[in-house]
């Protein structure tokens, strides 16, 4: 009786390594649990981490109103609609409002200097890569 070996999931590239550096973020399109969503990878304490741009708060996405993901200390994820700041690598609200409920992470993995989106509820990167171009 051999182990059942575990399928892994399927991998995208996004982008080399040196092109998510710390404190920044990019956005892909795509699609998760077959619904169009956009994806926000952020690199933080040298560790990437990937969420579904979209608020727990409000349905919107966190640089709705400025083009800004990290907030002024680079501490925090901040949505610019009203100002939660979220865990870079949990993403959970550490403000008042909506305490601990969490951004929904998307699996990323990091490999060879390319980093990727490898999630099986990620069925396919439909969208332009904002500030990287394709590994
Ligand atoms: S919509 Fe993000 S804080 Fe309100």
């Amino acid at each position: 009786m051999g182990m059942e070996s575990v399928p892994a999931a399927p991998r995208f590239p996004i982008c080399a390594s040196a092109v998510l550096a710390e404190g920044r973020h990019i956005k892909v399109k795509l699609r998760f649990e077959g619904r169009r969503e956009e994806c926000l990878l952020v690199r933080y304490r040298g560790q990437a981490y990937g969420y579904v741009n979209r608020c727990v708060h409000m349905p919107r996405p966190l640089d709705c109103e400025k083009d800004l993901v990290f907030d002024a200390t680079g501490r925090y994820l901040r949505c610019s609609m009203h100002g939660i700041v979220y865990a870079p690598d949990t993403g959970a609200s550490v403000s008042a409002l909506c305490e601990g409920e969490r951004l929904r992470a998307v699996a990323l993995y990091e490999e060879d200097g390319v980093v990727g989106i490898a999630d099986f509820r990620v069925s396919a990167v439909t969208g332009a890569v904002r500030g990287a171009p394709p590994a």
